[in-house]
């Protein structure tokens, strides 16, 4: 009999995901040929939970190495409503279930990031075979050194620091750029130190202001008259770091302000006299083909997680471990973040650069 395997993708798309899908089917095909079949979901668990899916054919997976998006599409559908009966009365796990069975699969590959993986161990413990894969432009995902996505947008994220460079010195100006990243700042330090930020911001990390505008002050005093800043998006100051999110977003809002990049702009202009301006690259970090590293990482992953199928190893993620490529339990990542921690090389490497971290 056929093996039933179904693959969706979930959560915020990003570079990589058409390039595991591709992995993982051409090594289902070259190991098991006709005695397996793809099932395509759409739009994530949101498919699941609506019955929209159907049987693929090989050629599909054909052409897509390179194609940003995902050929499956995608969509968010919060892990804590997954068991919240909504107005459409309908009973999410009960209908994921169902489908499931529906679809007669044998597996089902969810390829995303935190959210993705809290309900797939949610399935998992439900009793359905399910293989994880870590997508994510953020990399905070627990368990795994890498994931796939993160790199491209680490390429992208430097070229638009790069090119912030230019117009900063011309005009003489300060420029903060805002890197995507709510709650991990890895991808603004990566690409601050490899596009050569005078300061990066980092939601682990929180900053002072006033430490902020030294480090500009003392780029002027060594006759450097511009400063580019990498700032996450989730960057926060010191007061901020001791309340809740809500209310950190309710003073912003009243301070007229919705993130904290604009107001780091206006306090460095109004305390240092420097102009300043914001730029936000926003979701093109999360667009276009992967980079040649991502695609290399997605076909490793895609084809372990084929691997896995062919084993029956179920209720597991894949990840890179020590440059090794390892199968993850649920149980054990699902829930859990990996932030830059204190004491991180990379934190060092950008503090003995002269790199300020505010
Ligand atoms: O999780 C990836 C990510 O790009 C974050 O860096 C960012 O905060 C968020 O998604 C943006 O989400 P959305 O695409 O739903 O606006």
């Amino acid at each position: 009999m056929k093996k039933r395997v179904g693959i969706l993708t979930s959560g915020g798309d990003c570079p990589g995901l058409n390039a595991t899908i591709r992995g993982a089917a051409k090594a289902l095909y070259e190991r098991m040929g006709e005695d397996v079949q793809i099932i395509g979901i759409r739009d994530g668990y949101s498919g699941l939970i609506h019955g929209d899916w159907r049987e693929m054919q090989p050629n599909e997976f054909s052409g897509i190495l390179t194609m940003g998006g995902t050929i499956l599409g995608t969509k968010r559908t919060p892990f804590k409503l997954m068991r919240v009966i909504g107005d459409d009365q309908v009973d999410k796990v009960a209908a994921m279930k169902k489908n499931y069975k529906e679809m007669g699969l044998d597996c089902l590959l969810c390829l995303g990031g935190n959210g993705t993986h809290k309900t797939a161990n949610l399935l998992s413990k439900e009793g359905l075979n399910i293989i994880g894969l870590p997508k994510t432009i953020d990399n905070d995902i627990y368990g795994t050194d890498v994931t796939f996505g993160f790199h491209t947008a680490v390429d992208i994220a430097t070229e638009v620091i790069d090119r912030i460079h230019t117009t900063a010195s011309s005009h003489r100006r300060c420029m903060v750029v805002e890197i995507m990243g709510n709650k991990a700042g890895w991808l603004t330090l990566y690409s601050g130190v490899a596009g050569g930020a005078d300061i990066i911001l980092i939601p682990e990390h929180p900053y002072s202001i006033d430490n902020v505008c030294a480090a500009v002050e003392r780029r002027a005093a060594q006759g450097k008259n511009f400063s580019i800043l990498a700032v996450a998006e989730g960057a926060m100051d010191t007061e901020e770091a001791r309340i809740k999110r809500k209310e950190r977003m309710a003073r912003r809002k009243e301070a007229g302000y919705t993130n904290a990049t604009q107001r780091i702009a206006d306090q460095i202009e109004a305390m240092t006299g420097f102009e300043t301006r914001v730029c936000v690259p926003g979701h093109m970090q999360r667009g276009g083909s992967p980079s040649a590293y991502d695609r290399v990482l997605a076909t490793q992953f895609g084809t372990y997680a084929a691997k896995l199928v062919e084993q029956e190893h179920y209720g597991v993620t894949v990840a890179m471990h020590n440059n090794h490529i390892v199968a993850n339990e649920l149980s054990e990542i699902a829930g859990k973040s990996r932030l830059v921690p204190e004491g991180h090389g990379m934190l060092d490497v950008a503090r003995r650069m002269g790199i300020s971290l505010g």
